[in-house]
């Protein structure tokens, strides 16, 4: 048996939604055959949700459609309402976002219809809900009254409509467009593949994307981007960076924000499509956290050949908005509901459980000693 920690490098499915890898030492990152860059430049997060989703970039008419759609869906229902408003006000707004996805699953009659047809309601619900559950319990929690969908706008824009009560403007809408663009896939990463590990047991689609918000919430996946701005908070000024990112490697701690499974010594494509997006927002908002992020990427290269990963510059640019530090997962959460849902459809299409081995290493035919004979 050969044991691969963490299973770095193993192959656990073929999938036909997300291509990442390394050519002649630059990172790729497409969906469905459109590279990232492309879709970050000339793509809505809609008319991304429908490519994962469906595996075809839409006519103009069938995102028109597919949008409508989503707006019908956004709204949630009164029973949602009454646990986000019964939930404790500390609660974290990932802990609500999986536990209200629970609570869409008891309401749903057909929670274990796995077919197509069904499975991709069920996805587009969930696409729709999701910035309906994180703006609702943020207004809820803050004691403000609730902001309801507004069918004039696309779904980023309204979701800071509903978060702020009020019209985004234009570059802020697009920063979150962009942003949930960039988030929406990405292969096999933990709360994916956690969602794929649920699905292959034919575990309902709400069970599966339970897993995965469960999984986005950890520190070393999505949680990255919350810890991320605490240390922007901790260093404070730009010229601090340098001395706290040493002192930080000196005693062998994390940097959050930093390294990647795969892009080892590559640049993350996304990050250099966030960084744009960070320095633009600096340029006409407010330049502090840009400022201090570049003086921590510069550091965390000179002391250990570190690159940034997605979740470093979306920390600045969700603090430059003045999005509060909790609900930076919760937005990744919001992006990646179209690639979870998207990978569990096709684990349904193709299944074959997954479950692998473990190389046994603990004690071996040990003699039960009866309880009173203990010593
Ligand atoms: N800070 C400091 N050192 C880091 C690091 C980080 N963020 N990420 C990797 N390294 C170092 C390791 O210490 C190790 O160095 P060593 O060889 O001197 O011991 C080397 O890089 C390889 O690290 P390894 O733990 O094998 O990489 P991995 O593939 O298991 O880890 C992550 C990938 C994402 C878990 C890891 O980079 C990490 O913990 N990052 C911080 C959390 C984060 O930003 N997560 C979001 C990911 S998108």
């Amino acid at each position: 048996m050969i044991v691969k920690e963490g299973l770095e490098d193993v192959i656990a499915c073929r999938s036909s939604i997300s291509r990442v890898e390394i050519e002649d030492g630059k990172a790729i990152l497409e969906y469905r055959g459109y590279n990232i860059h492309d879709l970050a430049k000339h793509s809505c997060y809609e008319e991304v949700a429908y490519l994962l989703l469906f595996g075809e970039l839409p006519t103009k008419s069938e995102l028109e459609a597919f949008k409508e759609e989503l707006k019908d869906l956004r709204e949630l229902p009164p029973q949602i309402i009454g646990l986000l408003t019964h939930l404790p006000p500390f609660t974290h707004p990932m802990v609500v976002l999986r536990t209200a996805v629970s609570y869409l699953g008891s309401m749903d009659k057909y929670i274990h219809y796995r077919s197509y047809e069904h499975s991709i309601e069920k996805a587009k619900s969930l696409i729709a809900k999701f910035p309906t559950i994180v703006a609702y319990y943020h207004r809820i929690r803050t004691g403000q009254n609730l902001v309801h969908p507004n069918d004039e706008l696309d779904h980023a824009e309204n979701f800071l409509y509903m978060l702020y009560g009020e019209e985004p403007s234009e570059l802020e809408a697009r920063c979150l467009d962009l942003d949930f663009i960039l988030h929406a896939d990405h292969e096999l990463n933990a709360s994916t593949f956690a969602a794929r590990v649920a699905a292959s047991t034919l575990a309902d689609m709400y069970a599966c994307i339970v897993a995965a918000t469960g999984t986005l919430m950890g520190p070393l996946h999505g949680g990255a981007a919350q810890k991320v701005i605490e240390m922007f908070r901790e260093i404070a000024v730009p010229w601090r960076a340098e001395e706290y990112v040493k002192e930080k490697l000196k005693r062998k701690e994390r940097l959050m924000g930093f390294g990647h499974r795969v892009y080892k010594n590559v640049m993350d494509p996304r990050t250099i499509e966030l960084k744009a997006l960070a320095k633009m927002l600096a340029e006409q908002k407010d330049s502090k956290w840009f400022e201090i992020a570049e003086a921590v990427e510069q550091a965390a290269y000179k002391y250990k050949k570190l690159l940034p990963n997605v979740d470093f510059y979306s920390a600045c640019i969700y603090a430059t908005l003045g999005i509060p530090d909790d609900l930076f997962i919760p937005i990744f959460a919001i992006g990646r509901i179209a690639g979870w849902t998207a990978h569990i459809i096709e684990q349904y299409e193709n299944n074959r459980l997954l479950r692998p081995r473990a190389l046994y290493v603990g004690p071996k035919n040990r003699k039960y000693i009866p309880i009173e004979e203990r010593g």
